[in-house]
Formats: C-alpha cells, structure tokens, sequence
C-alpha cells in the first residue's frame, strides 16, 4: 500500500500531518449526526427491502464508504468499483500481476480525480480532503500528483474495508449473544464499550505489518537484533488471559479500551475516532431499530474472508 503507512519518520510524520486534523475527535463528532442519518437511511431501505438480505451490502460497507467519500471527495456512486479494487488488495492467494492491474486502476482513477480538482481554478480548500491537498501541497510545489494520489489511495482502502468488515462482523458476534445485543438496543450508552470490546474480540486486522529492528532493541527482556523481523499477533495480545479476565469471552460491559485492534506506535490507526463513531452510531441503531433481526442461514454456511488479510464475512444473509 503506498504512502505512510509502510514509511518511517521523518517523512511518515511529515504525511501523516496533513491528514490528522481531519480525524480528530472534535472533527468527527461533528459528523455523528450525519453519520446518523445514513445508518437510518440504509436500515429504512433494508427494512423496505426482501428478506433475507446480506447486510454486508445493504448496510455494513455502505456506511463506511459513503463516510469517507465525502471526506476526500470521491463520488460514492464509484463505489462498486473502489470496493472491487479494495478487495484484491487484501486477498490472500491473488496473482500478483492480477493484483498489481487493480492496484494500477485504483490509482489511475485516483489520479484522474486529482487532476480534474487542480484543473478546477474556483477549487475550494475547505471542500474536502483531496481538495486541500491539492490547494495547500501540489499547486504550492510541495508535493507532486503521486504523493497526493498515494494519501487518497490510502485513506480511500484504509477508510472502509475496515470498518466495513468490523460492522458486519461485529453484528454477527452480537447475534451470537442475543442477551448483549437486546442490552444494546435497550441502552445505546451501552455503544462505546461494545465498540471497543468488540474490537478487542474480533481484531480484524490481525497481522499488522511486520516491523524490523534498525538497532539492536530489548522488548519484554526480549533481545532483537538489528535487522530481525518482529511479527506483532495483536490478536493474540487482545486475547491475553494475562491482562484480561475470560479474554474469550464477549463482555460489551468490560471496557476494554487499552486494545491493540487499531496497532500501536507511530503507525496506530490515524482513523480510530471515525471508525469508533461509526461503528457506536451503527450497532446501537440497528440493535434498536431491528431487535428481532437475525441470521437466515445456519453459522457454518457464514463466508468468512479466510481468504483475507483482514478478517470479515463476504456476505451476512439476515433476516428479521
Ligand atoms: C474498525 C476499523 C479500523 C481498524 C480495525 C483499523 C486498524 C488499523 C491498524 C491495526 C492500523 C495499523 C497498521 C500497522 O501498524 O501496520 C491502521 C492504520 C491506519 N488506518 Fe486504520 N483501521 C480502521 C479504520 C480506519 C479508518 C476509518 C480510516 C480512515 C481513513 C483508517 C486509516 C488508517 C491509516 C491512514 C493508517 C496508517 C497510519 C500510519 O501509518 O500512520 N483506518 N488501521
């Protein structure tokens, strides 16, 4: 994946910068009530809609994407094609001259969207991410199309297939505990803690990239040398009986905050407090508006992405 996330400082912190005033949590509270609005809007048409329906489609990707479509300005009617891409970028088992030719064409619309905003001569810096990054980094020399084709190349994959994936997930493992997901619908401040536990219990990105040593460094009374790779399993921490009671268990009221779903360090999820509003908005509304909703096909007939770098369902057939 291009630009920061795979850079070390300076420049990772350099990049980083430009974008981190649009995911703070001030910025994005502001958003909860729009946040809000679609979350009903999709339900209101699941509802309306046959049953059973894949709630993967019907709710779960659609609100993530739209989110972050209006926050780089990118049209979310492209969705069907920004989500295809997406998806071969985290496959497992994809050739990689198949991947590299959807990775080329995510770009290249990347790029065609850059140019049409620098070709706008009234383009407002305010507008939206792609917009100020065009404005204050490109027409200033700071920064050249591929560096800001990269920063909307990340955040456009980073921004929905996550949580996209936790969404529907995270409603599957609710199912699995009808009590919990009765409670949440009963008491919506129940949302933020069973954001952050279901984030614990599921840690959907659970290989986070690898890191190696540039000195040698002592972690945990652990000698690693220079140049040895280190493998952070931040599922297995997130499931660590010696730091949580039960860890195996799900428990939306145990207040699991100190997670490690979104990393840890300098690359920790510069996202989070979005995909933590989302998420809350998402499961407290749907377990309110739709307390009968269920699974319409056995658990064993659920596609999981075990085919993936971040873990998901393919599909979540409902019922309700
Ligand atoms: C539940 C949803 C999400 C999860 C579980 C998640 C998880 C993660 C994790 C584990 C990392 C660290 C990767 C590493 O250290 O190698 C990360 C980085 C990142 N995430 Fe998220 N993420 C989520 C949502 C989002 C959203 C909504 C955005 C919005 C743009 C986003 C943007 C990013 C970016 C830009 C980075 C790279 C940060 C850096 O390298 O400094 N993520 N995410």
């Amino acid at each position: 994946m291009p630009s920061f996330l795979r850079m070390d400082p300076p420049v990772h912190d350099d990049l980083r910068r430009l974008v981190t005033r649009d995911f703070t949590i001030k910025r994005v509270e502001a958003l909860r009530a729009r946040i809000q609005d679609v979350v009903h809007g999709l339900i209101d048409d699941m509802l309306a809609g046959p049953k059973p329906a894949d709630l993967v489609q019907a709710l779960a990707l659609p609100m993530p994407a739209t989110v972050i479509c209006w926050l780089l300005g990118v049209p979310y009617d492209d969705h069907a094609f920004f989500q295809d891409r997406t998806t071969y970028l985290f496959r497992h088992g994809v050739a990689d001259d198949v991947r590299n030719g959807k990775i080329a064409e995510l770009s290249d619309y990347l790029y065609a969207l850059v140019d049409g905003r620098n070709a706008d001569p009234d383009l407002d810096p305010e507008a939206d991410i792609i917009s100020r990054l065009v404005v204050e980094q490109l027409r200033t020399g700071q920064m050249d199309r591929k560096g800001v084709q990269g920063i909307a190349f990340l955040m456009l994959v980073a921004g929905h297939e996550t949580t996209g994936n936790m969404a529907a997930l995270g409603t599957l493992a609710l199912l699995q505990h009808p009590e919990q997901f009765k409670a949440l619908g009963d008491d919506p401040s129940l949302a933020p803690m069973a954001v952050e536990e279901l984030l614990r219990y599921l840690t959907i990105l659970n290989e986070p990239d690898w890191r190696v040593a540039k000195e040698d460094t002592v972690i945990g009374g652990q000698l690693i040398k220079a140049g040895e790779a280190v493998v952070p399993l931040t599922f297995s921490a997130n499931r660590d009986e010696g730091h949580y009671d039960d860890p195996n268990s799900l428990d939306i009221r145990r207040g699991a905050r100190d997670h490690l779903a979104f990393g840890y360090g300098i690359h920790q999820c510069l996202g989070q407090p979005l995909a933590r509003v989302e998420l809350q908005v998402f499961y407290a509304t749907l377990a309110r508006r739709v307390p009968t909703l269920k699974l319409a096909v056995p658990l064993e007939e659920v596609p999981f992405k075990t085919d993936a770098l971040i873990y998901g369902v393919h599909a979540l057939p409902v019922t309700w």
